[in-house]
């Protein structure tokens, strides 16, 4: 057995954290230690190390890297605070409210999260241009299965607050992202999902050809909890950024 204990700080760190206008980033100085350049185009982008090197991956199994430009990934609170301001003057509040999330409420400032354009002469950078498509299409259909999610789409404005953007996309990992898309479910609603799997009593059982998959969730107490893990089990644990653990583990 692998004896882990989860502390109720740890909730905001992970690969499915939850950030949203209800949700803020905690912690900030946690995601700075594990940036990673990527892109040929532009050494300023910077991302989660795990999320770079699986967006690489997926950009080279369909030939996408001169054909998809990356045009934001992750903002420290300055630059998405200056992103925000200088769209509220330019755009207006309307607008802004729409498509520039809050500082401190942005999914770039975790290094989780990247903006997506098809290389073009002029790309707009709040609303690059990222289609369903071509070559975009292509990314759409390969992105699950390397643990990415288009997050704020059309049909699920009213939950995320946010209007479609078809060029960000988010990593949370594999299979949770192939759930949600398998399940139609954004991430706040996956989020909600899960509860009902408590860790211990009952799993989500994720069967995809002799990998079996089980994912549940354990609530955080006040105090450190102690789980124990299977040996010869491959886990992950993430917080949720709400009240919670997500426990995935790999049989
Ligand atoms: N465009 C997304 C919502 C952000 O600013 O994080
Ligand atoms: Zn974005």
């Amino acid at each position: 057995m692998t004896v882990l204990t989860l502390q109720q700080a740890d909730i905001h760190k992970g690969y499915q954290i939850l950030v949203n206008r209800e949700h803020p980033i905690q912690n900030n100085a946690y995601f700075t230690r594990k940036l990673l350049p990527i892109g040929i185009e532009s050494s300023r982008i910077q991302l989660e190390k795990n999320t770079a090197n699986l967006l690489n991956q997926l950009l080279n199994s369909i030939s996408a890297k001169e054909k998809i430009v990356l045009v934001s990934g992750y903002r420290n609170q300055k630059e998405q605070e200056e992103i925000y301001q200088s769209s509220l003057l330019e755009n207006g509040k309307r607008f802004t409210e729409k498509y520039v999330a809050l500082p401190n409420c942005s999914e770039h400032q975790t290094g989780l999260a990247i903006d997506l354009g098809e290389r073009a002469e002029n790309i707009d950078f709040i609303r690059p241009h990222f289609s369903y498509s071509g070559i975009a299409g292509k990314f759409r259909r390969e992105a699950a299965k390397f643990g990415f999610i288009e997050r704020y789409g059309l049909d699920k404005e009213a939950v995320t607050g946010i209007s479609h953007e078809p060029w960000h996309f988010r990593y949370v990992g594999y299979p949770h992202a192939q759930i949600m898309q398998e399940q139609q479910l954004c991430l706040e609603e996956y989020i909600a999902f899960i509860k009902d799997f408590t860790f211990g009593v009952k799993h989500y059982h994720y069967l995809k050809g002799n990998q079996k998959i089980e994912i549940s969730f354990l609530k955080a107490e006040s105090h450190p909890i102690t789980i124990d893990i299977p040996d010869n089990c491959f886990y992950q644990v993430s917080g949720n950024n709400v009240d919670g653990f997500i426990i995935t583990t790999w049989g």
